[in-house]
């Protein structure tokens, strides 16, 4: 690989940062590494998907990690990987160890849906991975099929269990909708005070394959705010990191933290500070914007390190200013983007 001969991080300017026109600094980087999955959440895949990308289509581990160390030299710290479910992909852990191997990345992250999780937890720490969520929806069984497509509350419930007492940082993604699961946030709210993992819980977003979003099916984080003092005594807010789209909260009268991730009713995006390259080697720099730029064919095309280096920071520049503008346009609607192929 060309970066192994030049030494990339030799040849490039790494003074120069990832800035937007707006100001704002990319440091974090969600890599998809698939857009397969083995659920269908109602919220993200398409009810009739067939159409998977082909193999020869995506991004190998040696260019996913090429362009990380690129996006590192750059000014990118963390890493999240994605899908689809990214633990569909064979050798997941070859993956993390290179990318824990490179210089400037100093966090290693992965979303999951729990199922293939179990284990493979030892040998994801291992190599590096640092952190993890975990996506549960629900804890009845006849609901997490629905939900989900598949029967799969029992394992993720076990994953979560094993990555927990393996001393993985865990926190759980948990997508709240509105007569779906809204009855339910009093359960996650004491799951994560019993088992210490904080609950993220998302507004629904408009990034639905499924294309049933709309305004009526969000519950709004001050709407599961109201409902949860209600239930366990005042919330106060933590003093969070501006640029974690999560805000944290912790009980007056307790420990546990939980999170509320409000795109839809208070958007982070003046704060934003993530880029995301798809399966494809596609690099999106907002999860609402169809627009994005080929580094696949970049590589293809055997572009220097410069070159790509060049031509990212000149995608940045694009980046545009987020849901924020479709919020204030009165357009959103469903299905903007796909997540299970943009990555969470
Ligand atoms: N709205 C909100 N969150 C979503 N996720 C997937 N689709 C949506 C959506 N339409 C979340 C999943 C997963 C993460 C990758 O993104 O819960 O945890
Ligand atoms: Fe699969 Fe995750 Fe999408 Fe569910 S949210 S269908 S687990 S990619």
């Amino acid at each position: 690989m060309r970066f192994e001969s030049e030494g990339i991080l030799g040849v490039l300017d790494s003074t120069k940062e990832l800035s937007d026109s707006f100001g704002r600094i990319a440091k974090k980087l969600r890599i998809s590494i698939t857009d397969r999955c083995n659920m269908r959440c109602i919220y993200c895949m398409p009810f009739n998907n067939t159409k998977w990308l082909s193999q020869k289509s995506i991004l190998t581990y040696e260019q996913i990690t090429y362009l990380a160390e690129i996006f590192a030299s750059l000014g990118i710290e963390k890493i999240k990987i994605t899908g689809g479910e990214p633990l569909v992909r064979v050798d997941i852990i070859s993956l993390i160890k290179s990318l824990s191997s490179i210089k400037g990345i100093n966090s290693i992250s992965m979303t999951t849906n729990g199922i293939l999780l179990k284990d493979r937890v030892a040998g994801l720490k291992e190599a590096g991975l640092e952190s993890i969520n975990i996506s549960l929806d629900t804890f009845n069984r006849t609901r997490f099929k629905s939900i989900s497509g598949i029967d799969g509350l029992d394992i993720v419930l076990e994953s979560i269990k094993s990555a927990v007492s393996q001393n993985l940082r865990v926190k759980i993604n948990t997508v709240i909708i509105r007569d779906w699961n809204d009855d339910e946030i009093s359960e996650f709210v004491e799951f994560s005070k019993k088992t210490g993992c904080p609950v993220k819980f998302i507004e629904f977003m408009p990034l639905d394959g499924t294309k049933i979003w709309s305004e009526n099916l969000v519950v709004s984080k001050d709407e599961m705010i109201d409902k949860i003092n209600n239930d366990f005594g005042k919330l106060s807010p933590l003093d969070n990191d501006k640029a974690d789209p999560a805000r944290l909260y912790r009980f007056d009268n307790g420990n546990a933290t939980i999170g509320f991730i409000p795109s839809i009713t208070k958007p982070f995006c003046q704060d934003c500070d993530r880029v995301r390259i798809t399966a494809e080697g596609k690099l999106h720099t907002c999860l609402f914007e169809k627009k994005n730029y080929d580094l696949k064919a970049l590589l293809d095309k055997g572009k220097s390190d410069k070159e790509i280096q060049e031509y990212i920071r000149n995608c940045i520049l694009e980046k545009p200013e987020g849901i924020i503008k479709i919020i204030k346009n009165h357009s959103l609607e469903p299905g903007i983007n796909n997540m299970y192929s943009i990555g969470g």
